[in-house]
């Protein structure tokens, strides 16, 4: 990609550099960062702009405790059910070595999510069939809000394992039936460094005009 200048460095880099971000410090995050990400989370799209959201962001030790038994939990059974294994894939060496990377990663937060200063569930209302439509109103503010997040410095990574069991973190949170939690982003300083993760080449995923047609 051609150099950046400004404030499209700025986009570019946050960009090129958010990624899932799970070993954090158990050091507090003030209040305005936490205020200035879901404002950010605020201005993406939704439906109509119905705007169907709720953050709700946990600080309180105890319930962060819960929630993090909930989250170990879920990990373990979704560990035990074969998740993350190469299921008889036969995976390129820097594909298979990021897939461990991520199983490391995500076995250290799933150790330490207890420690995450700020747990942030961004929730969902309005009822309504649960299918990919009504998904994409709330996941486009989740990721302004990492975007926003990685701007300030801060880590944080998209999780949704918590979902196995989320009557009880509704227990937990006093959350309504009626509303989803749909993930449940831990958010602190990092431990390591911000870089850029793996992805595939632009070239590799764009179709022009008729599906499978590429372009150099
Ligand atoms: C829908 C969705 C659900 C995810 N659930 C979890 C999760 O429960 N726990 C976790 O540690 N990471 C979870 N992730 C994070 C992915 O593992 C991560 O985005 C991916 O490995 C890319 O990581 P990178 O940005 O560091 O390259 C989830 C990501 C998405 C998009």
């Amino acid at each position: 990609m051609a150099e950046q200048v400004g404030a499209e460095a700025d986009f570019f880099s946050v960009v090129g550099t958010q990624r899932a971000m799970r070993r954090l410090k158990p050091d507090p995050v003030p209040e305005e960062h936490i205020k200035r990400i879901i404002w950010a989370a605020t201005r993406a799209p939704s439906g109509g702009n119905r705007q169907p959201w709720r953050f709700l962001v946990v600080t309180d030790a105890a319930k962060r405790k819960a929630l993090a038994a909930v989250y170990r939990e879920g990990w373990e059974r979704y560990r035990a059910s074969g998740y993350g294994g190469s299921a008889g894939r036969e995976l390129a060496p820097e594909w298979a070595e990021s897939n461990e990377k991520v199983l490391r990663s995500s076995q250290y937060l799933a150790d330490h999510m207890a420690e995450v200063p700020v747990l942030i569930f961004p929730c969902i209302f309005g009822g309504g069939p649960k299918d990919l439509t009504s998904g994409s109103s709330i996941y486009p503010a989740i990721q302004n809000l990492m975007l926003a997040a990685r701007a300030l410095g801060l880590g944080t990574a998209l999780t949704t394992i918590h979902r196995w069991n989320e009557p009880r973190v509704r227990e937990i949170l006093g959350i309504p039936e009626t509303v989803d939690t749909a993930a449940l982003i831990p958010v602190g300083w990092p431990k390591g460094k911000f870089g850029a993760g793996l992805r595939q080449p632009v070239e590799a995923v764009t179709y022009w005009d008729s599906w499978g047609a590429k372009r150099p």
